[in-house]
């Protein structure tokens, strides 16, 4: 039995008065409450600390939306994973397709801070999804597991306590068009049966893959409600309190 996941990416939104705020509001509609699910916001990194400080005893996690391949050192601009864990992260998501489209991040790069995540005691959630160029060309499944299969070469050994899939196909991001829950059903539970050639059907049975693309209040019952599903990346509807736990509270009720 997998625990849901339910994430938000907030990207490049909330700065550290906002992101205060924001996860206030959070923890508040909580108050008192337990969940079974994990529930992790991912803010930029310059909020991280804000937020963190919000979530301090409570359930909530805190996540990075990057990570460096690197250590430490003369690497302008860069974050690394012991600054993550320094500052409370459990998560750090890896390769987002705006990563990969406008930051040029590719297979390889993506792969090392996978492990560099891994090997420093992070949990990496691991962005794949295809152009809607792709798809309608029919080479979705192809993509993704170029994509997939670039990080678990790389990886080698069975790490899947701390490996997330994240499906977001790229046309869904962002533009209110989401996939219907047996497309997302079919790619899921092809991810899963490539983590299963390269680890074996148990550990393939614990990695969580979440899906990714306009998941709101209003579809996240469907989506999630799929056997494959484990969760959600959610961005828009993860930068209201209201939606991202009308979201997180539909998982509890699945
Ligand atoms: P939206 O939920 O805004 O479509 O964003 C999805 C996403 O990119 C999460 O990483």
């Amino acid at each position: 039995m997998r625990t849901f996941l339910i994430a938000g990416n907030w990207k490049m939104n909330a700065g550290p008065t906002d992101a205060a705020k924001l996860a206030k509001e959070m923890v508040a509609k909580w108050e008192g409450k337990t969940f079974k699910s994990e529930a992790l916001l991912c803010p930029p990194f310059i909020s991280i600390p804000a937020v963190q400080a919000a979530f301090k005893g409570t359930a909530f996690q805190t996540g990075a939306q990057n990570v460096s391949n690197q250590d430490n050192g003369a690497y302008t601009g860069e974050i690394s994973t012991s600054m993550l864990k320094d500052a409370g992260c459990t998560y750090a998501i890896i390769g987002h397709s705006e990563r990969r489209e406008y930051f040029v991040e590719n297979d390889e790069l993506i792969a090392q801070k996978t492990k560099k995540t891994i090997d420093d005691g992070l949990k990496a959630i691991l962005c794949v999804g295809e152009l809607l160029e792709e798809r309608k060309s029919g080479k979705q499944e192809e993509v993704v597991k170029k994509q997939v299969n670039a990080v678990l070469n790389h990886l080698g050994k069975d790490v899947s306590d701390q490996f997330v899939i994240a499906y977001e196909p790229v046309w869904a991001i962002g533009t209110g068009e989401t996939a219907s829950p047996e497309q997302a059903q079919e790619m899921h539970k092809f991810i899963r049966s490539l983590v299963e050639n390269s680890w074996g059907k148990a550990s393939a049975d614990k990695v969580r893959i979440l899906y990714g693309g306009s998941m709101k209040p209003d579809n996240a019952k469907e989506l999630l409600s799929m056997p494959d599903v484990d969760g959600g990346l959610i961005g828009g509807a993860s930068l209201k309190a209201d939606s991202y736990s009308e979201i997180l509270d539909t998982a509890e009720s699945i």
